[in-house]
């Protein structure tokens, strides 16, 4: 094993939800251990932005600006990357509402996204993965909601719950090519989607939690990405199928 398994030059990587947050953070370090990283997001000069900061870190991207629901636009930019390495699939979307105000059109627009969009993606990549005869990896974005439920949480933790069953079952179909598929679940992110709901003022804020972190601390995106990077690496070469938690220590906060 060489000591240097965090090394991606000559991969190819391909970030969905690249132009905030935890995408960002992730597609510049991708593109740090030298990736060429190809950045999908609905956010065109989110998009642009992430593109400055890994060209003026000396890294390559490539921009696709898309919603990862159009199964078909999100096929064609997977095509446009030829042979692909790496598929982090981050694009995600917050939602809180109680389960007795909770309406179908919430339940699909969250489901669309968290899941659909995830699906669409692995479906994808393994798909390219396979016919190009890459033993690649496949990174998928849950959440600490898995674990813990919380109030007003039902439709983002099924979502996310669905990606974890979508992460393993997927793991055991692609592991004999040699295709790694593993989730990350992280805690509270300090980001764009966290601060929108901390001003919303849950009983899940952002100050309730860091009193319940044993770190003492929320999260930042810097910390995710190196989660997306051990495991898009060969770092992490013989785990397939498990959901990696950086949470902080965080184990049931209800
Ligand atoms: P963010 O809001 O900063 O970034 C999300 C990105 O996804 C945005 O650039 C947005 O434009 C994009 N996106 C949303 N819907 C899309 C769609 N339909 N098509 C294309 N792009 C779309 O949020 P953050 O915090 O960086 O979240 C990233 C992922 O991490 C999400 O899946 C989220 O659920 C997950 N996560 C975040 C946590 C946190 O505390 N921030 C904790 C656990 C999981």
């Amino acid at each position: 094993m060489p000591v240097d398994a965090y090394d991606l030059t000559g991969r190819t990587a391909f970030v969905t939800g690249a132009a905030s947050g935890i995408g960002r953070a992730s597609a510049v370090l991708l593109a740090r251990a030298g990736a060429t990283v190809h950045c999908a997001d609905r956010d065109a000069q989110g998009l642009d932005e992430t593109a400055t900061a890994i060209k003026d870190d000396g890294g390559t991207a490539h921009l696709h600006p898309l919603d990862v629901t159009d199964r078909a636009r999100l096929k064609e930019a997977v095509e446009a990357c030829g042979r692909l390495d790496i598929m982090a699939a981050v694009a995600g979307i917050m939602h809180t509402s109680t389960v007795l105000e909770t309406r179908d059109e919430d339940l699909d627009r969250v489901l669309n996204v968290n899941f659909k969009g995830v699906l669409y993606a692995c479906q994808e990549a393994a798909g390219s993965m396979i016919a190009n005869g890459v033993p690649g990896s496949i990174v998928t974005m849950a959440s600490g909601a898995i674990d813990t439920g919380g109030p007003g949480l039902l439709c983002y933790s099924a979502a996310k719950a669905a990606v974890v069953q979508l992460t393993k079952t997927l793991a055991t179909e692609t592991g004999p090519r040699g295709i790694r598929v593993n989730a990350v679940a992280p805690g509270w992110i300090r980001t764009p989607m966290t601060d929108r709901h901390d001003a919303a003022a849950q009983a899940h804020s952002e100050a309730a939690m860091i009193r319940r972190t044993p770190l003492g601390r929320v999260g930042e995106p810097g910390d995710i990405a190196h989660a997306v990077l051990y495991l898009a690496s060969d770092a992490s070469a013989f785990t397939t199928g498990q959901i990696l938690r950086p949470n902080g220590g965080v184990a049931m906060p209800w």
